[in-house]
C-alpha cells in the first residue's frame, strides 16, 4: 500500500485531481483507476475530512475529522464524526457527500412572500429542476410571516415561473411537478417555537434520510440575525449540512458590517455562511477569468504595461419606484459600487490563482482589494435624478417617490476613480459609474490599451489619436457579449482606417438560453461551491475602501449634481474622468 496522501477534490473531469464540479464525479470508479491504492484525505465539499485507507478490495476508513459546519448545534452529526466510524457508517457518510440519492436536499425561502423570493429565488430553484440539477429528493419550503396555505403559496409561485425558451417541452408537467414540491410554513422571523414547526415538517418530508438544508434569508438585514439565531437552534439539520445564503446589504459601513459578521458567526461558521453577490453569477462575470486565464493573447497584456485604464459601468433605465425606502438609507456607493463592481473590479484585477479553488481564488480577490488605495472624496462625483419630461411623458424626481424622505441627498448616480497600489496595476486608473433612471439598462467593463508605440499609420487616424486604442469590452448585460475593437483597413484602393469591432455576441454564437445569476449560485450553494461567494475578510476589505468616504459624504452633506430621469448623467463624471486622461467608453453608445 502506497503512502502518499491525496487531497481529492472531485471533478467533473476525470483526469483532474482538483477540479470544480464535485457533484459530478463518479467517485468509486476515479478512485479505483487512479489513486488505489493509496492513503487519501477525502477533502469533501461536503463538510468532511474522511482519512481513508483504500484498498483494492473495499474501503476502511479511520476516524473523519470535520472540517466545516463545526457548530454547536448539530452535536448529533459532530458526535457521529468524532467517533471511528462502522463500515456502515462510512459508507453512510461517503454517500452522504457522492450519492445524491440518498440524501435529501430542503430548500427554505425565509421571507418567501417578498418580492425577491417571488421574481428571483423560487423562479431559479425552478429553472434547476428543470434542467435536472436538483438532487432526487428535495423540498422546498417558503416561510413567511402571512399566513398562506401550501396552495396558495404554489399560486403564488406558480405565476412567475417560465420555461427555458430553448426547451419548451413538457413545461405544464414539469410546473406542475416542481410545484407538488413547494410547501409553505407560516411563521415569525425571531420565533424559536415556529422554527421548530418548520423543523418537525422538514423532518417528515426528509423520511429519515441525511438531511442537507439550505435556507436562503430574504429579508431585511434588521431581521437577519434573528432569523439565523432560530435556524441554527430550531432547524438546523442534525445529519447533513446546514448553509445559510444572505444577501446584501451586509452592513452600512465596516464597522456595522463586522458587527454583522460577528452576531451571524455565534450561529454559523463562516464557510455555512454564503454570502451572495449575484453579479459573481452573471455569465460574463463568470467568463472573465476564463477569457484571461485561458487565452494568451489577453495575459499578457493585463497589466499597466498595456491597459490605460479600465472601466466598469452600470446604468438602469428606471429609477426606485417604490424600494426608495430601502435605497435612501444606502445610496448608488453602497447599492452597486462597493459589491458589484468591486467585486468585478477585484476578479479582473487579480493575481493568477493557484487553482480554481474557491479559497484560492477568494484569497487573489483580498489581496487585490488590500492592495487598493481608499477612495477620496476628491475622487468622487455624485449624482441623483431630477424629474424630466419627454415627448410629453414626465418622469419622476428621485424626491418625488413615496417612499423616499423629502429632501433627500441619497446619490442615485456615482462615478469614481480607484486605484490598486501594486506592481500589475500602478497608476492605471480604474473608473466606475453607476447610476439609476439614466438613459440605457446597461453594465459592461471596458478595457482601454494604451496607444501603439511609434505606429506607422499615425497619420491615418487623422486628430483623434484616442480613437485608434484598442479596446475591449464585455458587456455583461443585456445583449451579452464580448467586442474587441481593433484598427482595421477600410476595403479599397486607399489606405484609410478604421476603427472596427471583433464582435462575440452570444445571442448569435449560443443558442442556449443564458441562466439568471441566481440559479448558478443557489446551485453552487447546493453543491457546497463557494468560490462565487463573498467571504468575510473580502466583506471587510470592501468596506474599508468605502467607508471613510462615504462618511465624509453623509457629514459634509455633500449636495448631488442633479441630472435629468433618462439622461446619461451628471457632468461631473466626464471632469473626474479627464482629471485621470480617461473618456468614458460608453460615449458613442
Ligand atoms: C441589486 C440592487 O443588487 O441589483 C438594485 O440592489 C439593482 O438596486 C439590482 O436594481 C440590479 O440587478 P440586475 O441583475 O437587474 O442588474
Amino acid at each position: 500500500m502506497a503512502t502518499h496522501s491525496y487531497s481529492i477534490l472531485p471533478s467533473s473531469s476525470s483526469s483532474s485531481i482538483h477540479g470544480q464540479n464535485h457533484q459530478r464525479l463518479n467517485f468509486s470508479s476515479y478512485i479505483a483507476k487512479r489513486v488505489l491504492p493509496a492513503k487519501v484525505s477525502f477533502h469533501s465539499r461536503r463538510n468532511y475530512h474522511l482519512n481513508v485507507v483504500l484498498m483494492q478490495d473495499g474501503a476502511v476508513a479511520t476516524p473523519a475529522t470535520p472540517v466545516e459546519n463545526e457548530t454547536p448545534f448539530k452535536k448529533l452529526r459532530d458526535g457521529f464524526l468524532s467517533s471511528v466510524p462502522s463500515t456502515q457508517e462510512f459508507k453512510e457518510a461517503a454517500s452522504f457527500d457522492v450519492s445524491k440519492d440518498e440524501s435529501t436536499v430542503s430548500i427554505t425561502v425565509v421571507g418567501a412572500s417578498g418580492d425577491l423570493a417571488k421574481k428571483k429565488i423560487f423562479p431559479a430553484l425552478f429553472a434547476l429542476y428543470y434542467e435536472g440539477c436538483l438532487p432526487k429528493h428535495f423540498t422546498i419550503f417558503g416561510y413567511a410571516r402571512s399566513k398562506m396555505t401550501d396552495a396558495e403559496l404554489r399560486n403564488m409561485v406558480s405565476k412567475t415561473l417560465a420555461c427555458r425558451i430553448d426547451k419548451r417541452e413538457n413545461c405544464g408537467e414539469k410546473i406542475d411537478q416542481f410545484l407538488k414540491r413547494c410547501f409553505y410554513h407560516s411563521g415569525q422571523y425571531d420565533s424559536q417555537e415556529n422554527f421548530a414547526e418548520l423543523d418537525k415538517k422538514l423532518k417528515e418530508h426528509e423520511g429519515g434520510r441525511v438531511s442537507n438544508r439550505l435556507f436562503y434569508l430574504s429579508i431585511p438585514p434588521n431581521i437577519f440575525i434573528d432569523a439565523v439565531k432560530c435556524t441554527s437552534s430550531s432547524a438546523s439539520s442534525g445529519i447533513g449540512w446546514t448553509r445559510v445564503i444572505v444577501e446584501k446589504p451586509f452592513g452600512r459601513d465596516s464597522d456595522s458590517s463586522a458587527a454583522l459578521t460577528k452576531a451571524l458567526k455565534q450561529y454559523l461558521e463562516e464557510d455555512q455562511i454564503f454570502r451572495i453577490d449575484h453579479y459573481l453569477g452573471k455569465e460574463l462575470v463568470e467568463n472573465l477569468s476564463v477569457l484571461r486565464f485561458s487565452n494568451l493573447i489577453f495575459e499578457p497584456l493585463w497589466s499597466r504595461q498595456y491597459i490605460r485604464n479600465v472601466q466598469l459601468i452600470f446604468s438602469e433605465d428606471f429609477g426606485t419606484e417604490g424600494r426608495g425606502g430601502y435605497f435612501d438609507n444606502y445610496g448608488i456607493l453602497r447599492d452597486i459600487m462597493q459589491n458589484h463592481l468591486l467585486q468585478i473590479l477585484a476578479l479582473f484585477a487579480m493575481e493568477t490563482p493557484v487553482s480554481l479553488d474557491a479559497e484560492d481564488i477568494r484569497n487573489e480577490k483580498v489581496k487585490v482589494l488590500r492592495s487598493m488605495r481608499p477612495l477620496q472624496l476628491e475622487d468622487v462625483v455624485v449624482g441623483q435624478y431630477k424629474s424630466h419630461t419627454k415627448g410629453g411623458v414626465t418622469y419622476p424626481a428621485y424626491i418625488d417617490d413615496n417612499t423616499v424622505p423629502k429632501g433627500s441627498l441619497t446619490p442615485t448616480f456615482a462615478a469614481a476613480a480607484l486605484f490598486i497600489d501594486n506592481a500589475r496595476w500602478d497608476g492605471v486608473p480604474f473608473l466606475m459609474k453607476a447610476g439609476k433612471a439614466l438613459h440605457k439598462k446597461r453594465a459592461e467593463i471596458r478595457v482601454q490599451f494604451r496607444h501603439v508605440p511609434g505606429n506607422l499609420y499615425n497619420q491615418n487616424f487623422e486628430t483623434d489619436l484616442d480613437q485608434a486604442t484598442n479596446e475591449l469590452i464585455i458587456r455583461v448585460q443585456p445583449d451579452e457579449a464580448i467586442d474587441l475593437k481593433i484598427n482595421n483597413k477600410v476595403p479599397g484602393l486607399g489606405m484609410r482606417l478604421d476603427h472596427s469591432n471583433l464582435n462575440l455576441h452570444y445571442a448569435a454564437r449560443y443558442s442556449k438560453e443564458i441562466p439568471d445569476a441566481y440559479e448558478r449560485l443557489l446551485l453552487d450553494a447546493i453543491e457546497g461551491e463557494r468560490r462565487l461567494f463573498i467571504r468575510s475578510d473580502e466583506l471587510d476589505a470592501a468596506w474599508a475602501l468605502f467607508t471613510p468616504v462615504l462618511k465624509e459624504l453623509e457629514e459634509k452633506n455633500i449636495i448631488p449634481e442633479y441630472y435629468p430621469y433618462g439622461s446619461r448623467g451628471p457632468v461631473g463624471a466626464h471632469y473626474l474622468a479627464a482629471r485621470y486622461n480617461v473618456r468614458w467608453g460608453d460615449l458613442g453608445i
